[in-house]
């Protein structure tokens, strides 16, 4: 049995992530860290508890991360993900709580109770992930394997002209993460840099597709002249929530000069998490600049030992196609699932 451990900022693609991995039922999903990032963390940890709800599992725990960085000033992106980081999707209050273990004693408790055996993947910032291995500097030796997403290389940024938003929010953990790897048989990270997540870029169409696989009703395709913020009819639960949720996702791209796109970051590093053969990687030796005035949360590099050995493998490609086939399909059986095992309990 696979086992993964996700650390997240539930944020718009986040969702998608986390309905990714609830799909994929041939895994075990150890365990949800909430850390703050698209929004405040408890903002965070409620919408993984609500998705999880939704899809009925909430017998996956969710851990909530510190409320600040490690240095820098918290900074939030509701402009980016909606007001509650789930866009337009009005998703029900949990009615589990969280977790009383932190997030960083849930990476530490995940990788002691799975030596070897436990992929972690981060789609957030990285201070939950950066304070568990202060607290136990073995821990980046007892990973299968970790996927961030995170850092822009040969890619314009989208947090600041040179910086990703994950690393951005708090430069010092990722700094810190970077250099606990490629070390002392601690596993190299693949990292999903904006280079290639920017690639994966989701159209209303993939939003009709998934909603046909998924056997919704009625089929609607979010089209730029849509009033702003139009909610969906979709008859399956999964499918209107996530249809609202990336209908904010869609406008807000659209409102920065990108179309009416939306980049699916999270789920595609979720998918690397799981299939790291889907992408090809160059090893590389990645630290994070902490004082440029212009390029502070800038991730750099070295692709020729000039500073060190590798510490990372940097994903520079994938089928874009073959991605969308695989989290289109599995959220849709997700989505299906769901609605039946909802209406079987009507
Ligand atoms: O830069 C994109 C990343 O920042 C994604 O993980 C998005 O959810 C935000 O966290
Ligand atoms: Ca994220």
């Amino acid at each position: 049995m696979t086992r993964l451990f996700f650390d997240c900022d539930t944020g718009i693609d986040d969702s998608l992530a986390l309905l990714y991995l609830l799909a994929r039922t041939d895994i075990d999903l150890v365990g949800i860290a909430s850390t703050g990032g698209n929004v405040p963390v408890d903002v965070v940890a409620t919408n993984n508890l609500s998705w999880l709800e939704v899809c009925g599992r909430t017998d996956i725990p969710v851990h909530i991360g510190a409320a600040q960085p490690l240095v820098a000033q918290m900074r939030t992106t509701e402009e980016t993900h909606g007001p509650l980081g789930v866009g337009y999707a009005e998703l029900p209050l949990p009615t589990t709580p969280a977790s009383h273990v932190d997030a960083a004693d849930a990476w530490i408790d995940a990788t002691r109770k799975h030596p070897g055996a436990l992929i972690g993947l981060v789609t957030g910032p990285l201070t939950s992930l950066a304070t568990a291995i202060r607290r136990d500097p073995a821990l980046p030796t007892r990973l299968a394997r970790l996927v961030i997403m995170g850092g822009a290389f040969r890619a314009h940024g989208n947090t600041t002209p040179t910086t990703e938003w994950n690393i951005a929010v708090d430069p010092e953990a990722a700094a810190e993460v970077f250099g606990a790897f490629g070390r002392d048989g601690a596993a190299p990270p693949i990292v999903c840099p904006l280079d290639l997540t920017e690639q994966i870029a989701l159209t209303p169409d993939h939003l009709v597709r998934l909603a046909a696989a998924a056997g919704s009703t009625p089929l609607e395709c979010p089209d730029p002249a849509d009033e702003p913020g139009l909610r969906s009819v979709a008859d399956n639960v999964v499918i209107r929530h996530v249809v609202d949720a990336l209908r904010f996702y869609l406008e807000f791209h659209q409102a920065h000069d990108e179309g009416y796109i939306a980049h699916l970051h999270d789920p595609f590093a979720a998918l690397v998490a799981l299939a790291p053969d889907i992408v090809t990687t160059i090893p590389a030796r990645v630290d994070v600049e902490l004082v440029g005035t212009l390029t502070r949360g800038m991730t750099v590099a070295d692709e020729r030992a000039m500073t060190g050995e590798p510490n990372a493998r940097i994903a520079t490609a994938t089928d874009v196609d073959a991605v969308f086939d695989e989290l289109l399909e599995r959220i849709a059986d997700l989505a299906r699932t769901t609605a039946t095992s909802a209406s079987g309990q009507a």
